[in-house]
């Protein structure tokens, strides 16, 4: 029963004491919840007014219109750009408090945060086209900070915004901007894609879907800031050791769970928790304070600082029934607002701590950057007083953890490469991509969703690629998947690697000094780190002297839930990839708004979406992908 659910051993061990427990988890809400509602995945309900809800018959006997009108092409689209809005707002969201935070260590107002690699501030200047010449850091960091909240604020609709115009090929920038599709400024172009859906506004679904891509693109420059000026805040991630799944939390330590998406808090936290040691000590904790990751924030800290990750989305439930997470801190996005009923269950302290992002029943400790050693302390105390309320006869961590090296950045991919072409780093790649040795690219992201066993058709999927020598990237929850597999090792490299990719993963580990191959897969980070594969993939175009759709590069989200994905996997539509969905979207109740997807997006972008549930299937489909791309360059 439990491996229909999900593949992650260590939930073998838990979903039985959830059930001793009492205790319902995402998989009982899931069952309770079926039949599912068909026209909701048909994507032809409408709630967009209160004459509705309205729904339309997809078997053609009942209603083809709303009440106002409106038919499921107008429907459909109008709610997957509403999905896309969401996803960008929530990217952006997080991507405009790390640019406030740059400005505030700017203007020295922020005493828990510093620019902690300078010389990322510099290359990120650079790229911005900000002369920095004579300029200290703090005017550096203004200036960054200047022209990134820019692209909040600018309202000339022909001006491109900063972020994105500085991250793209020039050809993909000059094929977006005859579509209209470039974004002038994030907020204003989700506030668009709001307005154009009211009721009576816009029902063209080509003209909704051409303005769900610049709400995408809005998403991809949200992501493309929230990750560089964190990287310059917080420090680039570089190669480091560390250890995935439930096992990395630890029976003598207070383990506080830091769980969510952006990095703000979550770093502080860490560095308050050292300082803190002792006092968990104190109360008992012989291994001190032991944070651990879920989800985004995990990552965060994980390939900047190797924080070991526990959980991926699906699991984070179990991490709370291990009943040894003293406290679970959460900030923004893929939260369940069922932990705080979970973590009262036991002694878990299930603290939120954005304003605009509360649970009944969590305790609720207010975070502002300006405040930020206050509150992490706040929280830290938290955690080692519901320790001491830890009840040990309830304390279950399945003994399941997988060595995981992460922390692959574009600063650290080019450095392991200049260890074989130092005057030239990207060479060595496009020689073994050129001759075959690596036949092409996969990205993997995105969720996971109980619609999929968990983790399954990652693995699965990566498994196939790997054995047809295809070079693996992955950020978010697939790169947890993949982390708690132990697919993030050497040793996977050498099981399931076919033999030219590994011959090449051999030589750029063992000239980096990692004693042997990269990693199957590497770690690039949490979701906005997206925005770090493309940078690899427009820096090689770039080389190339070719365009991102010429690239033998794919993407893939297996396990797909959020809006967040929606928004991700239309960018990279968007910028010219095949992208995979291994979950269904909820656009199918229009065969246009499909059409559009999968197939008139392909000439239009170069990208386009591809629905394919079964991982094995999806993995023989962007092989066929990745061998017409190599064609297309004759390679
Ligand atoms: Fe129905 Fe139109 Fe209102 Fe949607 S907007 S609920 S289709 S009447
Ligand atoms: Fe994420």
């Amino acid at each position: 029963m439990t491996m229909k659910l999900t593949t992650d051993p260590s939930a073998a061990t838990l979903l039985p004491i959830a059930k001793k427990e009492g205790v319902s988890t995402v998989w009982d809400r899931h069952r309770a919840m079926q039949p599912q509602c068909g026209f909701g995945q048909l994507g032809v309900c409408c709630r967009i007014c209160w004459k509705g809800p309205c729904r339309i018959d997809p078997f053609g006997d009942g209603p083809q219109r709303g009440i106002c009108g409106a038919d499921a092409d107008t429907i459909v689209a109008r709610n997957v750009i509403r999905m896309i809005a969401a996803g960008a707002a929530g990217h952006s969201e997080h991507g405009r408090h790390v640019a406030l935070a740059l400005q505030g260590v700017a203007e020295g107002r922020l005493p828990a945060y510093q620019i902690r690699d300078e010389a990322k501030l510099r290359a990120v200047a650079a790229k911005l086209d900000i002369c920095t010449e004579g300029q200290d850091i703090p005017a550096i960091a203004a200036a960054v900070a200047k022209a990134t909240l820019e692209d909040f604020q600018n309202q000339d609709h022909d001006a491109p915004c900063n972020w994105i115009e500085a991250s793209l090929t020039k050809k993909r920038l000059e094929r977006l901007q005859a579509l209209h599709v470039l974004p002038h400024n994030i907020d204003a172009v989700i506030t668009q894609i709001m307005g154009r859906t009211l009721v009576g506004c816009d029902a063209d679904p080509v003209n909704l879907i051409l303005g769900g891509i610049k709400g995408a693109l809005a998403d991809f420059d949200g992501m493309c800031l929230a990750t560089e000026l964190s990287d310059a805040l917080f420090g680039t991630p570089s190669p480091v050791i560390t250890a995935a799944n439930l096992g990395v939390i630890k029976p003598d330590a207070v383990n506080i769970a830091v769980h969510g998406h952006n990095p703000l808090l979550s770093e502080v936290v860490c560095e308050v928790a050292g300082q803190m040691d002792e006092e968990a000590r104190k109360a008992g904790a012989k291994d001190g304070i032991n944070i651990v990751g879920i989800c985004c924030t995990g990552n965060e800290v994980m390939v900047r600082h190797g924080i070991p990750l526990a959980a991926n989305y699906l699991s984070q439930e179990l991490a709370l029934i291990t009943g040894a997470v003293d406290a679970m801190v959460v900030d923004v996005q893929c939260i369940m607002p069922s932990v705080s009923e979970i973590g009262a269950c036991f002694h878990t302290a299930v603290i939120t701590t954005m304003a605009e992002n509360k649970i009944p029943g969590a305790t609720h400790v207010d975070f502002k950057e300006e405040t930020a050693l206050e509150s992490a302390r706040r929280i830290v105390a938290t955690a080692i007083d519901a320790y001491k309320r830890r009840d040990p006869r309830r304390v279950n961590i399945p003994d399941f953890k997988q060595t995981a090296i992460v922390g692959f950045g574009v600063e650290s991919v080019v450095g392991a490469l200049a260890t074989l072409n130092a005057e030239d780093p990207l060479q060595p790649l496009i020689e073994n991509i050129a001759n075959g040795n690596i036949r092409g690219i996969a990205l993997f992201a995105g969720c996971n969703s109980t619609q999929v066993a968990q983790d399954s058709s990652f693995v699965t999927m990566a498994k196939k690629l790997a054995a047809n020598n295809v070079l693996m990237l992955a950020t978010g929850c697939g790169a947890g998947s993949f982390a708690k597999h132990g697919l993030m090792t050497q040793e996977a490299t050498l099981e399931y690697a076919g033999d030219s990719l590994k011959a090449v993963l051999t030589a750029i580990g063992t000239s980096a000094g990692l004693n042997g191959p990269l990693p199957l897969v590497l770690h690039m980070g949490s979701c906005v780190d997206n925005s770090r594969a493309v940078q690899v993939a427009v820096a090689v175009a770039d080389k190339l002297g070719v365009d991102l759709d010429q690239l033998p590069l794919v993407a893939s989200a297996p396990e797909a839930m959020s809006e967040k994905a929606v928004a991700i996997g239309t960018w990279s539509v968007a910028l010219g990839i095949p992208t995979h969905l291994g979950t269904m979207p909820q656009v199918t109740g229009s065969a246009k708004v499909t059409e559009l997807l999968t197939q008139t997006a392909k000439d239009l972008l170069g990208g386009y979406f591809l629905v394919e549930l079964d991982p094995n299937l999806a993995a023989d489909k962007l092989l066929e992908v990745i061998e017409e791309r190599r064609k297309g360059l004759g390679i």
